[in-house]
């Protein structure tokens, strides 16, 4: 028996003692704040380490140093026993509104830096534990700080700014500039003269969206204490822990004898350091793990010491240490000496975020042996030692070819434990470099990488040694033998080794076409890219020492990675004119009004609603086939288990009630009959609580017949003709036929955009509570259509509209997500709620959510178009499919709204566009930011390119020839009005520089064979106005107290894009009254009923006019009394209102006049209004290795006069971020049968803090009001997100660069999104042209293109 010293847990949460002597080691940290704490500021977003929702920090006092140390942590990985005797500050510890808030609060929220702030606890926690640990830091450290961060609204820009102001950089930038704490001195004052800083573009950082010398300075004296026990007293951190649960055995054993007794005793036991593998593998993949190992008092496994030949580094040393040593070392050795620990410090730097770097080890990182591990090729390569014991002794064994023997197996027996690993140093002619490339810079596991180790003989230049080891290959890690034996003796400097290598390189990493992973050419061509880039890194040191090397000055492009640079940014609007009265905050940059909540935690969002007396917890049964008859569900082991209260399917729900749909009911609540997706729900289990409910479901066994045909494509889909009915849905105006009959020039082509998740930071919720009488239910949802989710309820519940209450107050994010789909997880959880006669709440976990809940659809456009000489449009034929998955939902609406805008921002006066709305079996695709619009834009803007490369024009002339001006009518026949594409067009090109850029850009690549430069100009026209006519309707109502206070409700819902913050602005300005006098709480049915969704960027403009409206009978029914006593306060108009029997509540609608498009004519007005819009932007792209980095944007945006510039300009950033997102990196991966394989943050990749253009300018257009829309402003919430393809366009420039370099045709196709792999491959060179293509239809490709 080994000795137990403590069972009790202990530790401290903001500044508070937790004891649970009864503590269950399967619960995570997350766990135990938000559901036995109900400390709900944490928010889980994905449960598995790669959105940074959860972060908090994590103190802990080192009494070697005697110094406090802070760490950021992901509290959903974080064991709650890895805690114990730390101390953890969570977003409530650290201010608060009814207090103080902390500078890092104030500062995100007042720089506009939080829209749903579902993302916001997170990155405040972030930077407050960067402020804890520095007392000075610079923006890479804050870069570094973010690296596992997400936000999916605000676009980051905002966040940096406002934290900017914390930074060095920032400080001595203004010193320089002459500014105190933001402030300019005055003009002639300013010692900058010219220079000065509000001249200059890089420093109209905050536009006058905020004012940073308003803001509480940082005060270290005011933080709070590190608790004084865990200082005082070692008895939580030295003794021997042992912690006993249900299912898990937790111990702490103090020293390497007693640990290693523990292994022999329970041979499967995990050695537990940062539990960033096993949590990912415990709650995705469901392992059991009875027995737990902490190593944390082990010296021999946390301990470091220089063993002359290299470091000996303990397996349990976290990663965040081993930086910090091996940078210590590199500083103080010769460069030569350092090598390895330099590629792995570099390589540190993109491994995970530092929530995970700050508590994962790197035995765990080795034992886990993914083939796609970071660290494990330049381990491999290195050839390190591992130390590893047991009970029964010690084993040296060498990292080399024979270390792992499968995929994740290794040679470590299940007793043994890794102690140590020895990192040599290197020699002096020894060269190391280690390469990685992943879809996402940052916090991204690698598609390939690479450790390359080579010794060079210094007498003759051979090659002594080369250990070349790859990960991405194969299924582990693999070291390049016959690389290796070819290679020794050979002479560097000659190009026949150079050739010889690749070859080799070709033969040792095979890759079969269906191995997983997909990208198999990519994958391929990236090790002979990563050589040929050590070649050249090689070559450069070894110049001046071997006779005869030289690297062209062409071939240095080669040589570097893309790295970190300080991002900049200017935000212009027209600023409130002077004589605007203070109360009037219309026009003005108002922060959100709940932006000081999300700041400090006290937002609520759905699953922070306490919990309900008796309530359940409910999990769905999922369908695990694309299309299958379902024979049988049987639950009885299920129910059997501890804790289930119930199961329910559709043989407990009436045939007609289970029928459901946003539109057309071709859904089901539970399916009955035949699965048609993956993902559908066939049942559920109610629980205790989630961990039991999800259990059970588990449990279910499902029986099913495999039905065919199984359609996934688009192209399935059309050859099997499996359509929507109705299809294909037509608009024609003019003949085209005859147009390209006798068109000059008549091209074809086709091009494709892909599905993009929503990834609301918050997935699907709701919580339902049966309300005991008269079948009244309260429905608490994430929902953007609450009065969708009230029609459905009933439905199902077969009860009348008005006894359900749906509310909803906030959502962590929506984008279109949440305006069909939430139906399906609340009906489900009504139906539950209602038989078992309890409150029923349910949040999907983010896999859940990614598989079940659909996107955007993926599109395939094909079209003819008949032009010019001078490169005219005069006419387009084009078919137009989406992947609407397995039901209507939205879908046919989506392909309309593609047909309406597939010639973007160009005029084409004759058109047949016929849509497809393509059933096929994959989970439902829905509405999401732009509806079908930027997918249908894509078209128009691909032609116009293939236009002009046809012509070999230049593309930016041909656009501004084609743009739509005033009176121009578009192929559905509206009249354009108000049009202010062109000088949006004209600012853009002006203010971005972009004739003088494009000089440079030419120039750039003349000079530089591997990297490249693009630059493109797109312009957007957003029509606004739902294309149902019924739906562009809205109500409000508002209630006013005696006391003057106002209550506001309104239809629209409040998902981070501020609308609540414009309705109370409209209503302020309306009724003349300060924004501070309204409220709203929530949007609910029983205040406002039949409303719609707040979509199709339309919030603003119906609920702002109903609003009005009211405010205005309001406004007359106050207007006598304001006429007898002008002088009278507000709050005397309304207690005089009151006495005089004025009723003080009132309903505001509006509806809005004279649409109505008729598809049988192709006439009437299908849209109110456009919002205009034209982005500039340039990339530079590495041509080996399809990476890149968008250097500059420049966005021009005509949206009226702004309600309010900075939530304007937010959403204007946030779109463009998220439009990138979909232009370039986000890739969801199907297998052939409809698997999805990207179910979280960790595959699934949007952009981060990162991938933001290093220079980003947003420009409002100014003096052009809106007369259609509230207090002239234009809607903005999807317009601008068509804008980032000029991202994808500009790599589409760059890579016709690279190609023209490379003598191959410049003409290419790029569809979205543009991909590192597609970059490369579009990059072919002397490297690609060596992999042989494998025979399309001898194999079965691992993914498929939706
Ligand atoms: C969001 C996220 C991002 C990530 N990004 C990257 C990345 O960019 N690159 C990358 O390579 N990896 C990445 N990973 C994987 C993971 O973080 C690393 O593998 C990490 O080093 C694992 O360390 P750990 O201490 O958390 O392991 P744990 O989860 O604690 O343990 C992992 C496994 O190793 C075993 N083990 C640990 N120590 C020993 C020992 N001394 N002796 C025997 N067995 C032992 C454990 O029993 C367990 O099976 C990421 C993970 C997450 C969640
Ligand atoms: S919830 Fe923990 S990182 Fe996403
Ligand atoms: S504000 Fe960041 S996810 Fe919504």
């Amino acid at each position: 028996m080994i000795p137990v010293e403590m069972t009790t847990l202990v530790f401290y949460v903001n500044g508070k003692k937790v004891v649970d002597e009864n503590v269950d080691p399967s619960l995570t940290l997350l766990q135990y704040l938000r559901n036995k704490l109900r400390l709900c500021g944490t928010k889980l977003g994905c449960g598995e380490g790669g959105c940074g929702a959860c972060t908090i920090m994590v103190s802990k006092y080192d009494r070697s140093t005697q110094r406090v140390i802070h760490l950021p942590v992901n509290a959903c990985l974080a064991p709650i026993c890895s805690v114990h005797g730390m101390a953890v500050t969570t977003i409530e510890g650290i201010g608060s509104t009814k207090t103080k808030l902390h500078p890092a609060q104030e500062r995100l929220a007042k720089a506009h830096g939080s829209q749903c702030g579902f993302c916001t606890p997170g990155i405040i926690m972030s930077m407050y534990t960067l402020i804890r640990s520095m007392n000075k830091f610079k923006m890479e450290d804050m870069e570094i700080a973010f690296q596992g961060n997400l936000c999916r609204c605000t676009g980051y820009r905002p966040i940096i700014e406002g934290y900017k102001t914390l930074t060095e950089d920032y400080e001595l930038m203004h010193v320089a500039n002459g500014l105190n704490n933001g402030k300019c001195k005055p003009m002639n004052g300013c010692a900058m003269g010219d220079q000065c800083c509000k001249l200059q573009k890089e420093d109209n950082s905050t536009g006058g969206l905020y004012s940073p010398s308003e803001w509480a300075p940082l005060d270290p004296s005011q933080e709070p204490i590190f608790p004084p026990e865990l200082k005082l007293t070692d008895q939580y951190d030295s003794g021997s822990l042992y912690f006993k649960g249900k299912e898990v055995e937790w111990y702490r054993p103090t020293c390497l004898k007693d640990l290693l007794e523990l292994k022999s005793k329970h041979p499967a036991a995990k050695i537990i350091t940062g539990n960033t593998e096993v949590g990912v593998e415990v709650k995705f993949r469901h392992f059991v793990y009875p027995v737990l190992i902490q190593p944390s008092l082990i010296p021999e496994m946390t301990g470091w010491k220089d063993v002359g030949t290299g470091l000996n580094i303990g397996a349990a040393m976290t990663l965040w240490d081993i930086e910090h040593l091996l940078r210590d070392v590199i500083s103080k050795s010769p460069k030569w000496k350092t090598r390895i620990f330099q590629a792995i410090v570099d390589m540190l730097h993109w491994f995970a975020g530092k929530q995970i770097r700050s508590v994962a080890a790197i035995g765990g990182n080795l034992m886990t042996g993914s083939p796609i591990s970071d660290l494990n090729p330049i381990l491999m390569a290195a050839i390190v030692e591992l130390e590893l014991q047991s009970k029964n002794g010690t084993r040296h064994v060498l990292m080399d070819e024979t270390f792992f023997t499968g995929y994740r197996k290794n040679v470590v027996h299940n007793d043994e434990v890794l102690v140590s690993i020895t990192i040599p140093y290197t020699q002096e002619h020894q060269y190391f470099y280690a390469h990685k490339q992943a879809k996402r810079r940052d916090d991204d596991i690698a598609i390939v990488n690479s450790a390359i180790n080579v010794l060079i003989d210094p007498k003759d230049g051979t090659i002594a040694n080369i250990d070349c080891a790859f990960g991405g290959m194969a299924p582990t890690t693999v070291l390049a033998l016959k690389t290796r034996e070819g290679l020794k003796g050979l002479p560097w400097n000659d190009p026949n080794t150079l050739d010889k290598a690749y070859q080799l390189l070709i033969e040792d990493l095979p890759l079969s076409p269906s191995a997983p992973g997909g990208m198999i050419q990519f994958r391929r061509a990236l090790p002979l890219s990563f050589f040929f880039r050590t070649y050249l890194k090689i070559s450069k040191e070894l110049q001046g020492t071997i006779p005869g090397i030289t690297i062209s000055k062409r071939d240095e492009s080669a040589l570097d990675q893309f790295h970190y640079q300080i991002p900049k940014s200017s935000q212009y609007y027209e600023v409130a004119p002077d004589g605007q009265s203070k109360d009037d905050s219309v026009g003005r940059p108002v922060p959100h009004v709940s932006a000081f909540k999300q700041a400090t935690g006290e937002a609520v969002y759905c699953d922070d609603i306490p919990y309900q007396e008796n309530e359940l917890y409910m999990a769905f049964i999922y369908s695990t086939k694309s299309h299958a008859t379902l024979v049988d569900m049987d639950a009885s082991e299920a129910l059997q288990m501890e804790g289930v209260t119930g199961f329910l399917c559709a043989k407990d729900i009436d045939e007609h009630c289970n029928q459901v749909g946003p539109a057309i009911h071709d859904e089901e609540v539970f399916i009955s009959k035949t699965v048609t997706s993956m993902g559908q729900v066939l049942g559920c289990i109610v629980a205790q609580d989630q961990t039991t409910a999800q259990r059970a479901a588990r449990k279910v066994k499902v029986t099913y017949e495999d039905l065919q045909p199984v359609i996934i494509s688009i192209e399935d889909a059309i050859k099997h003709k499996s359509y929507f009915p109705n299809m294909p849905k037509k608009m024609i105006q003019g003949d085209v036929d005859k147009v390209f009959k006798t068109a000059p020039h008549v091209i074809e082509g086709e091009c494709r955009t892909g599905y993009q998740e929503h990834f609301y930071l918050e997935t699907h919720c709701t919580l339902v509570v049966p309300k005991k009488e008269d079948d009244e239910y309260d429905v608490f949802t994430s929902s953007q259509h609450p009065s969708e989710i009230n029609k459905l309820v009933a439905h199902v519940l077969n009860v009348p509209q008005n006894r359900i209450f749906t509310k909803v107050k906030r959502m962590g994010g929506g984008f279109g997500g949440k305006e069909s789909r939430g139906a399906y997880v609340a009906t489900a959880a009504a139906f539950a709620a209602s038989k078992f006669n309890r409150p029923v709440r349910i949040m999907l976990d983010r896999d859940e959510d990614m598989a079940s809940s659909g996107g955007r659809h993926p599109f395939l456009l094909r079209y003819k178009v008949g032009f010019t000489d001078e490169g005219r449009i005069l006419g387009c034929d084009i078919q137009i499919y989406n992947n609407a998955g397995y039901s209507h939902d939205l879908s046919v609406a989506v392909v309309e709204r593609a047909m309406f805008h597939f010639e973007n921002a160009y005029k084409i006066p004759v058109a047949r566009v016929l849509g497809y709305v393509c059933k096929t079996n994959l989970p439902t695709n829905t509405a999401f930011r732009g509806f079908g619009g930027p997918q249908g834009m894509f078209a128009g803007e691909t032609m116009i390119r293939e236009i002009a490369d046809y012509l070999k024009k230049d593309v930016v002339e041909l656009s501004r020839l084609n743009l739509y001006q005033e009176a121009d009518i578009t192929h559905y026949n509206q009249l354009l009005e108000f049009c202010t594409l062109g000088r949006c067009w004209d600012e853009a090109l002006e203010s971005s520089g972009y004739a003088q850029r494009k000089l440079d850009i030419e120039k750039f690549n003349r000079e530089n064979r591997w990297k490249k430069r693009g630059i493109s100009v797109v312009p957007t026209k957003f029509g606004i106005a739902f294309t149902l006519r019924f739906l562009n309707q809205a109500g409000a109502l508002i209630l006013i107290y005696q006391d003057g206070s106002v209550l506001l409700s309104h239809g629209g819902t409040e998902m981070g894009q501020g609308l609540h913050t414009k309705m109370i602005q409209v209503a302020s300005k309306t009724l003349g009254i300060p924004i501070s006098k309204i409220h709203i709480t929530d949007t609910a049915t029983d205040k406002v009923p039949n409303t719609s969704p707040t979509a199709a960027s339309a919030g603003s403009d119906l609920n702002g006019m109903a609003v009005m409206n009211a405010c205005l009978t309001i406004n007359e029914r106050l207007q006598p009394i304001k006429d007898r006593m002008p002088d009278a306060s507000w709050e005397k108009i309304i207690q005089t209102a009151y006495i005089d029997q004025i009723s003080l509540s009132c309903t505001g609608y509006y509806r809005t006049p004279e649409l109505g498009y008729d598809w049988n004519t192709n006439t009437g007005k299908a849209f109110n209004y456009y919002t205009y819009g034209v982005a500039v932007s340039e990339v530079m792209i590495d041509c080996l290795t399809g990476d890149h980095q968008v250097l500059r944007s420049d966005i021009v945006m005509d949206l009226g006069s702004s309600l309010n510039p900075a939530i304007d300009v937010g959403q204007i950033e946030g779109g463009f971020v998220q439009g990138y997102g979909l232009f370039v990196l986000e890739e969801m991966m199907y297998s052939p049968t409809g698997f999805i394989f990207t179910r979280g943050p960790g595959a699934y990749k949007i952009p981060g803090f990162g991938d933001i253009p290093l220079e980003f300018n947003v420009s409002l257009l100014k003096g052009a009001p809106n007369p259609r829309a509230v207090y002239s402003s234009k809607a903005v919430g999807e317009p601008p997100l068509f804008l980032a393809s000029s991202a994808l366009f500009a790599i589409r420039e760059a890579v016709k660069a690279a190609r023209v370099d490379a003598g191959l045709p410049e003409a290419f196709k790029l569809d979205a999104p543009a991909t590192c792999a597609k970059i490369r491959m579009g990059c072919q060179d002397h490297l690609t042209a060596k992999l042989d293509v494998p025979k399309p239809g001898t194999f079965t490709p691992w993914n498929v293109i939706p």
